[in-house]
């Protein structure tokens, strides 16, 4: 694994932001693999200020995001399908039915898991998925226990993944308790890996992916076995040591 260190947030923003670019400038149809929550909003703010000022075209970028809460249809404001619409979609000139996200309101989820992952492969798979990482070290909505061998499927979020993700919704409540999120396999198949991570809040969880082996207890080690993965992080994750009991 690669890592860049970087300031702050906004510092991660920027070099992941012109990692992206280059990489869609060098290859016009590359399969984007995108994450939601609160990392990659600099992110995308930055591909969307560059497309207005630099007019980086999306015209033939396909994406693939990595997951999406069950139960909320794409119009939902909670919903990931809006969020990606608001944060980058709108804003880019992509082509909307080339953005896929999973539908968290099909009537057979389970079918709908499947389809997912067999249109990832139809279409070439992933090219460069970017991620974030929870601070038990999910990655998409993989919780930790998750096996490494799985594909897109459904699961059953952890209380603390819900409670971190309650700053999004009115009420905590409100946070659904299922999510489909792409598999660990899925992931690791995508030909290179972007991970950002930013804050102190995800210090242990940097720490342990740094210092602790490769097990299933900590979803995101597994990305140790992945041949192309690149780490930016900033000082505020990076600083703190460990103090989680490794299992590893
Ligand atoms: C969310 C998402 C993940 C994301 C992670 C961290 O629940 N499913 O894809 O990487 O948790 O979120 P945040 O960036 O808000 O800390």
């Amino acid at each position: 694994m690669n890592i860049i260190e970087v300031k702050d947030y906004q510092a991660m923003s920027e070099k992941a932001s012109l990692y992206v670019i280059d990489k869609v400038r060098e290859a016009p149809f590359i399969n984007l693999g995108l994450a939601t929550g609160g990392t990659p909003i600099g992110l995308y703010k930055l591909l969307v200020e560059d497309y207005r000022k630099n007019h980086t075209s999306y015209k033939n970028v396909t994406t693939f995001n990595l997951d999406e809460y069950v139960g909320l249809s794409g119009n939902h404001p909670n919903s990931y399908r809006y969020f990606m619409n608001e944060k980058l979609f709108n804003h880019i000139g992509i082509k909307k039915i080339n953005t896929f996200i999973p539908n968290g309101a099909a009537d057979d989820i389970l079918n709908e898991c499947n389809m997912y992952e067999q249109l990832i492969n139809q279409k070439g798979g992933i090219d460069l998925q970017i991620l974030g990482i929870g601070s038990n070290g999910h990655i998409g909505f993989n919780e930790p226990g998750t096996k490494f061998d799985s594909r897109t499927h459904i699961v059953d979020l952890a209380p603390s993944t819900r409670e971190a993700n309650a700053r999004f919704f009115n009420t905590p409540n409100e946070v659904p308790t299922k999510a489909i999120t792409m598999g660990i396999s899925t992931i690791m198949k995508s030909k290179e890996i972007l991970l950002l991570i930013s804050g102190e809040s995800k210090s242990d969880a940097l720490h342990r992916l740094l210092h602790d082996g490769v097990c299933e207890s900590f979803p995101a080690s597994v990305l140790k076995n992945h041949p192309k993965v690149t780490i930016i992080a900033d000082e505020a994750a990076l600083r703190k040591k460990l103090t989680l009991t490794s299992c590893c």
